[in-house]
């Protein structure tokens, strides 16, 4: 989760209870030195971040990397230089992943929200580069961030809940897992709150599930307190969906900043380096990278809450050993 909501404590805290913790490698570093060298800052920054997790845990950990960055081929061989073994890659279509991440032990794990992405991405890996995902993630129409999905299809999410989507994922795959001869587990994520949430997914052929909201109300979650209250406080119609200036539509928490913006107040802009692709200065209303990073400091007024659907749900701080054991226990009684 980023901006800087899932870094170093909250994925070193999930990977020591034996689940993959994920590091958000967006918009870390300073951004007033990034104004001279962003490439540089933003790497470093990363590369810092990893040995700060890798200091607190022998567990697993992943990076999660969004295809609309700017200098994304550059922060995934680093973050492998770093230790990386699991690569996340979300927010665009990996189609040269193999390419910048080609040893075999690194997983990689692209995010989908359709059968057609996780048929076309395996097609493409198989010709290309004769290898298939180790895993693929997806996600639903129910997650927090950044969707997969368009606004219609947000209105109608029913039609592309995970039940929908998951055995259309499982049957487009099955040739290239016969081809190669072993499996693509799917993990599924958006909207899973419980463990029984976890079986029924398990059930019908998950592999496992990837969580966030849930996690961003932990102890050890990297975001300030005023972001976790926000969460605690959220009701259901604080959530709304957002057209983000990365160009696909996000899950958010109502607030000033987009009050401001429904009333078309001009919000001051100057971007001094060009951290994501799809973002157009001349177009953009704010900045993103900005109102995420405000909010993650604490201005939860004019920054940018990211939740997911079940955000109205979260009453109470938890450390993420009580989360994890919650929903095992769940789980197994399940
Ligand atoms: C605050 C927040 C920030 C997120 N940021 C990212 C991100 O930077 N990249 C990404 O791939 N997914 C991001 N997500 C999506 C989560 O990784 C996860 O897949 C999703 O939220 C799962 O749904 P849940 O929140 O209902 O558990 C974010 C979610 C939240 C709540």
């Amino acid at each position: 989760m980023g901006v800087r909501v899932s870094i170093a404590g909250l994925a070193s805290a999930v990977a020591n209870q034996g689940a993959i913790g994920t590091i958000s490698s967006i918009g870390l570093g300073d951004f007033e030195d990034a104004k001279n060298d962003y490439e540089n800052v933003s790497r470093e920054a990363l590369e810092n971040e990893i040995g700060k997790a890798r200091a607190l845990t022998d567990g697993i950990l992943a990076v999660n990397f969004m295809g609309v960055l700017s200098n994304v081929e550059d922060l995934i061989p680093a973050a492998i230089r770093a230790g990386i073994m699991v690569i996340i890659f979300g927010a665009g279509i990996p189609t040269k992943l193999p390419a910048l991440a080609p040893d075999p032990e690194v997983n990689l794990v692209p995010i989908i929200s359709s059968a057609r992405v996780a048929e076309l991405i395996s097609r493409t890996w198989d010709r290309r580069f004769d290898r298939i995902p180790d895993a693929f993630i997806l996600e639903g129409p129910l997650a927090g961030g950044h969707l997969g999905f368009t606004l219609e299809q947000l209105d109608n999410v029913d039609d592309f809940s995970l039940e929908v989507l998951l055995p259309q994922v499982l049957e487009a795959v099955k040739p290239f897992e016969d081809k190669h001869g072993r499996s693509i587990p799917i993990i599924v994520a958006g909207g899973i709150y419980t463990g029984g949430d976890i079986a029924r997914m398990m059930e019908m052929g998950a592999s496992g599930v990837q969580m966030g909201t849930r996690f961003v109300v932990t102890e050890e979650c990297d975001v300030s307190q005023e972001f976790k209250q926000r969460f605690l406080d959220a009701t259901k119609e604080d959530i709304v969906i957002i057209k983000s200036p990365v160009g696909l539509p996000g899950r958010a928490i109502r607030n000033k900043l987009l009050q401001d913006l429904e009333a078309g107040v001009k919000i001051k802009l100057n971007c001094p380096y060009q951290c994501l692709t799809a973002c157009k200065i001349a177009t953009a209303r704010y900045c993103i990278a900005k109102a995420l990073t405000d909010s993650w400091a604490g201005d939860v007024d004019d920054g940018l809450m990211f939740c997911g659907s079940n955000v109205f749900r979260v009453d109470t701080i938890l450390t993420v050993k009580e989360l994890i054991d919650e929903l095992m226990g769940e789980l197994a009684e399940a």
